[in-house]
């Protein structure tokens, strides 16, 4: 099966309350991973590469990779841009045979996201590719811009109907209280979403798909596993489980995942070294690390998304 757009894949999770997980890639295990776990459990997917991935792996390689994972799965899977943040990065993925970009201007003012959005807009529709965009603004980091909770600031419902007719995008990242990176919430904060923010988005805009960013859970099984090997990760908290399978069920038909492969991966491999002192040929430690990810995937899939059996 050749890629996919979302567009199918949206309006199928807005009717059937569920949420396809958008998964960020950056080498081949992390793909493998990925799409092992959704091809046993028959979910739609998107993988998505920012604009730190690209740089890191390359976009043929990338391209490449997903391409790999289509002939091996035969599932519906887009390939994404993740947080877009020019016309030409965005243009160039168009061009590089991606099926969706983002065209994050959330830092713009309201009226400059909406001229850099409908150009971006004009440009994939032009060549068959959907369009994210985002209103209001995350806090946390990614791609080294550090966006701090004073400047994070949460959508407001009643530019969201403006925001999405004037610039033709396909679907809508908002901020809510998620926030990127694997400090969410402060020590001894009880993690809280702006569930009226996302209901009052809903009533706004009927049938519209919505995208939660920063939505790792941060699971702390990794975290103290980090910990135990030699890591230091004090007071990582993510977003509860129990608070996106809800948000799984409403207008949130794409939620990005990106953390805790990281933590997944991350935490094997140390624990990997330590049990291992002298290996070190490297299929040895990224081999469970990509089963960790595979897991990972998997419970996400079954017990946040919804979206198993869905392909
Ligand atoms: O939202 C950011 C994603 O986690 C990607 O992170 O920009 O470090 O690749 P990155
Ligand atoms: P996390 O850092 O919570 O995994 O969020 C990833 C993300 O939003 C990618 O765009
Ligand atoms: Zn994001």
């Amino acid at each position: 099966m050749p890629l996919v757009t979302t567009k199918e894949m949206f309006q199928k999770a807005y009717e059937g309350g569920y949420a396809i997980g958008a998964f960020n890639v950056n080498n081949m295990e992390i793909v493998q991973g990925i799409t092992e776990a959704a091809k046993e459990l028959n979910a739609p997917l998107i993988l998505q590469v920012s604009s730190g991935a690209r740089k890191y792996a390359n976009h043929t390689y990338l391209v490449k990779l997903v391409e790999a994972a289509l002939i091996e799965t035969d599932l519906p899977i887009a390939l994404h841009l993740d947080h877009g943040d020019t016309f030409e990065l965005c243009k160039s993925c168009v061009d590089g045979g991606f099926t969706s970009v983002m065209i994050d201007g959330s830092h713009h003012s309201f009226e400059d996201n909406i001229k850099e959005t409908k150009r971006v807009v004009e440009y994939a529709h032009a060549h068959g590719v959907v369009v994210e965009a985002e209103l209001g603004r995350l806090a946390g980091i990614e791609d080294d811009v550090n966006v701090s909770a004073e400047d994070a600031s949460y959508t407001k419902p009643d530019q969201v109907y403006e925001f999405v007719t004037r610039t033709g995008c396909d679907s809508l990242a908002i901020a809510i209280g998620t926030s990127h990176g694997a400090y969410k919430f402060k020590p001894g904060q009880k993690p809280q979403l702006r569930i009226d923010i996302l209901e009052e988005v809903e009533r706004r805009l009927p049938g519209f798909p919505i995208v939660l960013h920063g939505a790792s859970s941060v699971i702390p099984e990794y975290v103290a596993m980090i910990n135990q090997y030699g890591g230091n990760m004090p007071d990582a908290i993510g977003v509860p489980e129990e608070m996106l399978r809800r948000a799984a069920q409403t207008a949130v038909c794409k939620i990005n995942i990106d953390s805790d492969l990281r933590l997944a991966m991350t935490a094997t491999i140390r624990k990997y070294f330590a049990d291992n002192p002298g290996h070190f040929d490297p299929r040895q430690y990224l081999g469970p690390a990509r089963t960790a990810i595979k897991g990972m995937v998997a419970h996400k899939i079954k017990h946040v998304l919804g979206c198993d059996g869905k392909a």
